[in-house]
């Protein structure tokens, strides 16, 4: 057998990088909400906002269900995509146009939490950690709602920033 790391100090990684994802993502939500000027992504992110800490909690309860101490790993890929929505937001004012970039930064960071609590779930469930599997199928309904929300949310939005581009060309 290759190297000393098991399949459950794998899960256990996974467990670490998403909990300082979600810490981060906390900070970087309330930004988000500052700079959208659509009322409707407003409430979408502050919800999440509040699903985030909701997470957080869950992802606690599995820590220590698992027995293993509540510490964070730096995840270095949401915070690159937190870095560039940042970037993204210093480039652009209040509008459609701007909100666009807003959905499509949170899009991405989704689809980032889909991918790991779809494989945090998976490992749960062939490790036969029944109570955790069902608490990150918790989390990952969660992370996909949000995500069709954006996209629903998406068509108005992408349709006022293409307004406002005709606009500039006119
Ligand atoms: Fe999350």
């Amino acid at each position: 057998m290759k190297g000393k790391k098991t399949f459950e100090d794998l899960f256990h990684d996974e467990l670490r990088d998403i909990l300082d994802g979600e810490r981060q993502i906390t900070k970087a939500l309330p930004k988000m909400i500052k700079a959208a000027s659509n009322p409707e992504l407003k409430e979408i992110l502050e919800k999440h906002l509040s699903e985030t800490e909701g997470q957080i909690d869950r992802l606690e309860k599995i820590f220590s269900i698992c027995e293993i101490p509540l510490r964070a790993k730096k995840c270095e890929a949401i915070q690159g995509l937190l870095e560039e929505g940042e970037t993204l937001l210093s480039e652009c004012e209040p509008s459609a146009t701007c909100d666009a970039g807003i959905i499509a930064s949170a899009q991405k960071v989704e689809h980032y939490e889909i991918a790991t609590y779809g494989t945090l779930r998976t490992f749960a469930e062939v490790l036969d950690f029944d109570e955790s599997a069902k608490l990150l199928q918790e989390t990952l309904d969660e992370e996909s709602d949000m995500d069709e929300r954006l996209n629903s949310l998406s068509r108005t939005v992408n349709a006022e920033a293409l307004d406002e581009f005709h606009e500039t060309e006119a």
